[in-house]
């Protein structure tokens, strides 16, 4: 490919419909993704930015199961949720489609008739991995067991989680079904197995030769590791009923698998947004003169290098992505963020706590972005950061300017005189910052770009500390011009510099310095910070000045860290083991026990006690005297008229001298504390027997 590409197709890993995006899919994907979408735009480039929803495969099948809902209304729902998400951090995808969408349904099916016509494929019947009591074939994530590459118990029967690597179900050591935890069997069936063996040479010359000193590392090793073991024929359907339909003959009741079917969606995604968009999507797929770019997060990688490339090299008329700049994760307070745990910070929660500041958790995942090895988001660097980076020193320094223009000169860019030796110097340094912040974001190193950007923050922090227009206001009048002027040109840069990184901010600010206005050129290009003699010409006037950052409190904080505390408590409490079940007894056993509901009538502490508290409860039988140890629990008052469950034929005992006739069933919950079993239903009556 030349060095200068016509137009980029731009990919972010379409994301699963079955819960919603977590701060780590931001800033493994979604994040880099559009900063590098942005940047190109903003360079002139003609791009596609396409995403969507993934919304077959086994997790949608599972959650649906769970919910008890159909696998369409559970991604109907989350479709929904996480494409608000992304509109709501500004993540500006130029299409956001799904797979259910009637043009992908379209698109993949041709992909695989194609390949099937042209004898791309191996048809083969095999034995596959099959669940006696389901009736039905596992694959993928509906079995679990022992990764054969690194050992992991808990792989899939596609892809280990551990090590990456992407395997058939039938090579699990030790497989277990997901759905019902039996072993399973082995059953006949026919598929079409796409033989990566015979793209091997094809992937040694194109990855390990042609990309081995452009690619990432993480995601050169982990190619050269699976190329040098030795690639096999995969399978591309499956026994299935959620999917799109295998459409040859012979194929009832069989599906694409899903990692076949989603990276055509980025195709899909790219024609329905050209035919919106009355343009041609062919280009954008197939001539040489476009960069392709899948942005994804590490477990994403054999698809991305290996399988999808091979099967763009079977159909011949495709290019091949130029890089595939994986991520790898991002972890919470030093633990592996999960949807499962509720181990995560949603998108959509976060921005009810910090309302319009979506460019301040942009900030903290791009500065932290796990782009060599995991890393860690803490909530005390997202508050250190916006409080020491973001507020101190670009919020700072922009208020400073705006503020100061408005003081001396109404709003309106004064006129300069000559430079000083140290003007001449700063703005040099200035234009020379778009090609720095260039380098990096070129070779997607997004934090080192996020910091150079903050370096120009920090160069009119600088020039305005050492110049002090405050001071030569009263003695110098031209010079105090001149380092306004100078300070308002550095305020227009980062406005346009930041636009890739804080999007929200750089459009609060174009507003501030009113560059949106028609008076000065409407739209400040990247390479006008470098090019252009005046950003913001003498006379123009900007509007009236408004904070682009705010302080971060520490209660605000300490609400996500109880947060956190709450989930881990409760997974704590899922974690621990139930007491093992009793000694088998007879139903004659369980009928001499006589419960009751009953209502608290009374109750009040046992003096000189620290756990009892006396209690008057109607039985529906009768009003009777129960000694209770619930008093580290609750307080009398507050459960006085509960309705709770009562074991009346007990034997009384005397308890500190009073005499107890029963007993109030309880239970613990997850934290520890002791909570009442009660009929939870309405219109159950005092009396009522329980069986
Ligand atoms: N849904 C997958 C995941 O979340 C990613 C699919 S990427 C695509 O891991 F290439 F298949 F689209
Ligand atoms: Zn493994």
């Amino acid at each position: 490919m030349n060095q200068d590409p016509k137009r980029f197709t731009i990919t972010a890993a379409l994301p699963y419909t079955n819960g919603p995006v977590h701060i780590g899919h931001l800033a493994g994907v979604y994040v880099p993704a559009d900063i590098y979408a942005r940047f190109q735009r903003l360079q002139g480039k003609e791009v596609a930015f396409v995403c969507g929803s993934d919304e077959h495969g086994v997790p949608i099948t599972i959650k649906a199961k769970k919910e008890g809902i159909t696998p369409q209304e559970v991604v109907d729902k989350y479709h929904a949720i996480i494409k608000q998400s992304f509109e709501d951090f500004g993540i500006t995808f130029d299409n956001y489609s799904r797979t259910s969408a009637k043009v992908h349904h379209d698109t993949a099916s041709e992909f695989f008739k194609k390949l099937y016509d042209d004898g791309k494929f191996v048809e083969e019947v095999t034995e596959q991995l099959y669940d006696e009591e389901a009736s039905q074939f596992l694959a993928d994530r509906f079995v679990v067991g022992t990764c054969p590459k690194c050992g992991n118990e808990e792989s899939y029967g596609d892809q280990c989680e551990n090590c990456g690597t992407s395997h058939n179900a039938t090579d699990l050591i030790n497989p277990k079904s997901a759905i019902t935890g039996a072993t399973p069997t082995l059953k006949e069936t026919r598929h079409w197995f796409l033989p990566l063996d015979q793209y091997e040479p094809f992937l040694k010359q194109w990855i390990l030769k042609d990309h081995k000193k452009d690619w990432k590392t993480n995601v050169y090793g982990q190619c050269k590791s699976w190329i040098d073991d030795g690639l096999r024929p995969r399978a591309v359907t499956r026994d299935l009923d959620w999917g799109i339909p295998v459409p040859v003959d012979g194929a009832e009741g069989k599906v694409l698998y899903v990692w076949f079917d989603a990276p055509i969606g980025y195709i899909s995604a790219t024609k329905e947004w050209a035919a919106r968009e009355g343009k041609d999507w062919e280009p954008y797929w197939k001539s040489d003169d476009t960069k392709m770019l899948h942005f994804i997060g590490k477990d994403n990688i054999v698809f991305h290098c290996i399988i999808f490339p091979s099967m763009l090299k079977a159909d011949g008329n495709y290019i091949l992505p130029e890089n595939v700049p994986a991520n790898e994760f991002l972890n919470l307070e030093g633990n592996k963020i999960s949807t499962s745990k509720n181990w995560a910070v949603w998108l959509h929660e976060y921005l009810e706590d910090f309302p319009n500041q979506q460019d301040v958790l942009r900030y903290v995942l791009t500065a932290n972005a796990p782009e060599t090895k995991d890393n860690d988001f803490t909530w005390a660097d997202f508050q250190q950061r916006n409080n020491s980076e973001l507020v101190a020193i670009f919020g700072n320094f922009i208020n400073r300017v705006t503020v100061l223009t408005h003081k001396y000169y109404d709003g309106v860019v004064p006129e300069p005189s000559a430079f000083s030796e140290i003007d001449i110097q700063t703005l040099k340094e200035l234009k020379a910052y778009p090609a720095v912040i260039e380098s990096s974001i070129e070779r997607y190193r997004f934090r080192e770009a996020q910091a150079e950007l903050m370096n120009v923050a920090r160069l009119g922090n600088k020039y305005l500390a050492d110049e002090e227009p405050w001071k030569t206001i009263k003695t110098d009048e031209a010079r105090t011009k001149t380092v306004m002027y100078v300070a308002l040109q550095i305020a227009t840069a980062l406005a346009v510099l930041s636009e890739p990184f804080l999007p929200f901010t750089s459009t609060k600010l174009k507003n501030i310095l009113n560059v949106r206005s028609s008076t000065v050129e409407t739209s400040l290009k990247w390479n006008d910070v470098s090019t252009k003699e005046t950003l913001l010409p003498t006379g123009h006037t900007i509007n009236q000045s408004e904070l682009l950052f705010s302080k971060i409190e520490g209660e605000q904080i300490q609400k996500q860290l109880d947060k956190l505390e709450t989930s881990k408590k409760k997974n704590e409490a899922m974690n621990t083991k139930a007491e093992p079940q009793k000694e088998t007894i007879q139903f004659d056993d369980f009928t001499k026990l006589d419960m009751r509901v009953g209502t608290i009538l009374e109750a009040e502490k046992m003096p000189k006690t620290k756990k009892l508290l006396v209690l008057k409860v109607d039985t529906g039988i009768d009003v009777r005297t129960i000694v209770s140890g619930i008093a580290e629990s609750f307080r009398a008052e507050e459960i006085i008229g509960k309705q709770v469950t009562v074991l009346v034929n007990l034997a009384p005992r005397a308890l500190r001298g009073v005499e107890s006739q029963g007993m109030i069933l309880m239970t613990e919950n997850a934290e520890g504390k002791l909570v009442f079993v009660n009929p939870g239903e309405a219109g159950v009556t005092n009396g009522a027997t329980i069986n």
